[in-house]
C-alpha cells in the first residue's frame, strides 16, 4: 500500500500516470500541429532518465499504480528502450503501456518488448494511405502497419489502433475499421475530436463527429455486446459477434468520463497536468533537477488540488496547450 494515497478534492483517487518523453514528432497531425512552427523544448531540458526515475519512485510511493509512456512520439527518445527497462526493473511500475504513431516501431518493437513494455496503442486516422497522408501531413502507412506487425511478432499484443474520426474527412471509414476488428485481434478505439491545441481550429471548422450518437447507431445495426470491463479507463469495448478484436469509442465531448478520471499527465520538461482541458499546471521541475522529493510530493498534491471534475470545454473555451506537449 502506498504511504499517502493521492485522492483529489473531489475524493477521486489518482493513480495513472501518462508520461512524455518527448515532446518533437516525426508526423505533423492536422489536429495536433501547426504545419509549421512548432516550437519544442530543446533536447538538454528534456527530464533525463534518472529524472524520470526520481519522479516515478515518488509518483509509486504516492498510489499512483499504473503508467503509459507517451510523446509527440515517444520512440523518437534515444534509448527508450533503455529507459522502459530500467523503469520495469527499479520502479515498481513493472508493465508500462505505450501510445505511439507506430513509424519506428518496426525497428524498436522487439527491444522495447525485452525491456517489459506490456500493451501499445498506435495511432492510424485511416485506412487509406491517401488519407492518411494528408492528415498527417505526408505520413506513410505501410510502415505503420509493418510496425503493428512487429510489436504483434514481438509479444506486445493485442494492438489497441486509436482513430480520431472527423466529421465530412473519415467517419466513413467506421465500416472499414469494424471490418477489420472482425477478422484481426485488434482493439479499435474512436476518439471524438477534442479541441486541444490545433483541435480547436478543426472543431471551428465542423469537424467534430458526435460518436456517442454513431456508437448507438452501430450497437444496434451490428449487434455489438459490451465486453466485459476492463475495470479502468473510460474506454468502454464491444464485441461484434463472431469477432476476433473489438472496439471501443472515446467520447469526451458527447459523452464524459471526468467522473472516473484518475490520471495524471507529466510533460517532457517536467509539469504536471490534472486535467486535459484544463490549461493550469504544476511545474515540478526544479523539484526533480534539485531531487527534492517533499517539494515534488507537494507539486503531486497541489495538481490533485486543482483537478476539476466535468470539463470546460466548447467552442469557445478551449485548451490552448497542442496535444503533443500533453501526451494525449
Ligand atoms: N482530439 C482527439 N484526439 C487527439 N489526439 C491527439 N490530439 C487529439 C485531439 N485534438 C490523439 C492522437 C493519439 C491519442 C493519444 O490522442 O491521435 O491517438
Ligand atoms: Fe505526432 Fe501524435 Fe500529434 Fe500526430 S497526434 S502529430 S502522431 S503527437
Amino acid at each position: 500500500m502506498p504511504h499517502h494515497p493521492l485522492t483529489d478534492s473531489h475524493g477521486r483517487r489518482v493513480d495513472y500516470l501518462r508520461l512524455s518523453v518527448i515532446d518533437r514528432c516525426n508526423l505533423r497531425c492536422s489536429y495536433c500541429m501547426p504545419a509549421e512552427g512548432m516550437r519544442f523544448a530543446p533536447r538538454r531540458e528534456l527530464l533525463t532518465d534518472d529524472d524520470i526515475l526520481f519522479v516515478l519512485q515518488e509518483a509509486a510511493a504516492l498510489g499512483f499504480t499504473r503508467l503509459r509512456i507517451t510523446g509527440g512520439e515517444p520512440l523518437l527518445r534515444p534509448g527508450l528502450a533503455q529507459l522502459v527497462a530500467r523503469i520495469t526493473t527499479e520502479t515498481p511500475f513493472d508493465a508500462p503501456a505505450l501510445t505511439t504513431n507506430g513509424l519506428l516501431l518496426a525497428e524498436q518493437a522487439e527491444a522495447l518488448a525485452a525491456a517489459g513494455l506490456s500493451r501499445v496503442n498506435v495511432s492510424i486516422d485511416s485506412l487509406r494511405p491517401d488519407r492518411y497522408a494528408v492528415i498527417t501531413r505526408n505520413g506513410l502507412i505501410d510502415k505503420v502497419w509493418r510496425g503493428i506487425e512487429a510489436a504483434t511478432a514481438a509479444g506486445l499484443g493485442p494492438i489497441h489502433i486509436n482513430t480520431v474520426l472527423l466529421e465530412g474527412f473519415n467517419e466513413d471509414e467506421v465500416e472499414g475499421w469494424l471490418a477489420l476488428a472482425r477478422s484481426n485481434p485488434f482493439t479499435v478505439r474512436f476518439l471524438e475530436l477534442m479541441p486541444v491545441g490545433e483541435g480547436a481550429e478543426l472543431t471551428r471548422h465542423g469537424r467534430f463527429a458526435n460518436l456517442s450518437a454513431m456508437r448507438d447507431r452501430l450497437v444496434a445495426t451490428h449487434q455489438l455486446v459490451p465486453c466485459a470491463s476492463d475495470g479502468f479507463g473510460p474506454a468502454r469495448t464491444w464485441q461484434q459477434p463472431g469477432a476476433t478484436g473489438s472496439v471501443g469509442f472515446i467520447t469526451p465531448l458527447s459523452h464524459g468520463y471526468c467522473d472516473s478520471c484518475t490520471r495524471f499527465r507529466l510533460t517532457a520538461v517536467g509539469e504536471l497536468r490534472a486535467c486535459l482541458a484544463d490549461d493550469r499546471q504544476v511545474s515540478v521541475r526544479e523539484a526533480v533537477l534539485g531531487r527534492d522529493r517533499a517539494a515534488l510530493r507537494e507539486g503531486f498534491v497541489e495538481a490533485a488540488r486543482t483537478k476539476i471534475v466535468g470539463h470546460a470545454w466548447n467552442v469557445d473555451s478551449v485548451t490552448r496547450t497542442g496535444m503533443s506537449e500533453l501526451g494525449g
